[in-house]
C-alpha cells in the first residue's frame, strides 16, 4: 500500500541555501503556474544552490498538479478510457 504524504507546513524551510520556505515555493508555483524546478528557481531562487531540495520542489510541483482545476476529471477520463468532453 502506498504511503500518503502529509502536506508540509508553509512556514517550514525547504531550501536552506536560499532560505526559502515551503509556503514561498507554493506561492511561486501558483504565481507563474510553474511546471519545473527551473521555473521555481527563476521565480524565488529555491533550488538555486546545492540542489538537495530539488526532490521537495518536485513534490510541491506534483501537489500543485493535483490541485489544478479539471485534474480529477482528466484522471477519471484516463482511468475509464473516456475522452474528456465526450467528443469521440
Ligand atoms: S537546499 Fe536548496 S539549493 Fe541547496
Amino acid at each position: 500500500m502506498e504511503a500518503v504524504k502529509r502536506r508540509v507546513r508553509d512556514d517550514k524551510m525547504l531550501c536552506y541555501c536560499k532560505s526559502v520556505t515551503y509556503g514561498e515555493v507554493r506561492a511561486s508555483i501558483r504565481a507563474v503556474n510553474a511546471r519545473s524546478v527551473l521555473e521555481v528557481t527563476r521565480e524565488c531562487d529555491a533550488g538555486g544552490g546545492c540542489r538537495t531540495c530539488h526532490p521537495e520542489i518536485e513534490d510541491l510541483l506534483e501537489e500543485a498538479r493535483m490541485e489544478r482545476p479539471g485534474m480529477l476529471r482528466r484522471l477519471w477520463a484516463r482511468l475509464t478510457r473516456h475522452t474528456v468532453g465526450g467528443d469521440a
